[in-house]
């Protein structure tokens, strides 16, 4: 998936690329059996990786944090490095669908909000040969939390191109994978709004006075106001969802 320059200039400097917060990072996390003290874990999709800060302050072992988007790399290398974490994490620029890595070496797989990139089931496919026997994954994704979403809904995801499916369609992708599901958990509200939506509507303000009349801009600007007042409107019909589970 290639994404406009500009994009990147909105989300560089943000907390997070995505919806989530430390506090949903350790609650799923708090649902996993203890790990070794030597675990190998891989973080998809990390993205500036404040989830990768957090799990690291969580585990003993080492976390391998993937991304595409070197910059995002070299912050989280940075931020990393200001908390005293840089032991714990090593970057590693590859692309999702293609993971530099031997098989079965990872004692967790971990991704949040990524998985929509290569899709759900796709994801869950491509990831489980790095598990362990025994391993496990925690995925967050979209997920519709009613069996008949409002019309708009459905049509505002249409026109970005993934579609969710229930909590329920999720859960049989996940068994047609040979995963076993151990646990699911909803994102809570103030995962969309405390790291996500409210940092990333006022670096839309800062960058309207500066490209606001750039018409390509300003559009991609609109489209993320937009996507915090879809999900405003809309909080109990969509939202995020974990998946953890365990590859037998
Ligand atoms: C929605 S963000 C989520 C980031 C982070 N996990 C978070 O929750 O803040 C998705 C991330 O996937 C990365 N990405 C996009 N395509 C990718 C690919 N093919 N391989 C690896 N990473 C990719 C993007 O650069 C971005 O950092």
């Amino acid at each position: 998936m290639s994404l406009p320059p500009f994009f990147y200039q909105v989300f560089e400097s943000l907390p997070r690329q995505g919806p989530g917060c430390t506090g949903a990072t350790k609650h799923v996390f708090s649902l996993l059996p203890p790990l070794p003290d030597d675990a190998k874990i891989l973080d998809v999709g990390c993205g500036s990786g404040t989830q990768t800060r957090d799990l690291a302050a969580l585990v003993t072992g080492i976390i391998t944090a993937v991304d595409n988007h070197q910059p995002f790399l070299d912050i989280l290398n940075a931020r990393a490095k200001e908390a005293g974490l840089q032991g714990k994490i090593r970057t590693v620029n590859a692309s999702m669908d293609a993971l530099p890595f031997e098989p079965g070496q990872f004692d967790l797989i971990w991704s949040e909000g990524a998985i929509f990139i290569v899709g759900f089931e796709q994801g869950l496919s491509l990831w489980k040969p790095f598990l362990k026997k025994g391993g496990y994954m925690v995925v967050s994704d979209a997920a519709w939390f009613v069996s008949n979403p409002p019309q708009e809904l459905v049509q505002w995801w249409e026109e970005k191109g993934y579609v969710p499916g229930t909590e329920g369609q999720l859960r049989e992708q996940i068994e047609k994978t040979g995963l076993r599901l151990v646990a699911t958990y909803r994102l809570p509200e103030a995962g969309w709004w405390e790291n996500y939506h409210v940092p990333m509507l006022a670096r839309v303000d800062e960058l309207r006075k500066t490209h606001g009349s750039d018409p390509v801009c300003a559009a991609l600007l609109d489209s993320f106001v937009e996507e915090a007042e879809t999900y405003r409107k809309y909080k109990s019909d969509h939202g995020y969802t974990f998946f953890v589970m365990q590859k037998p």
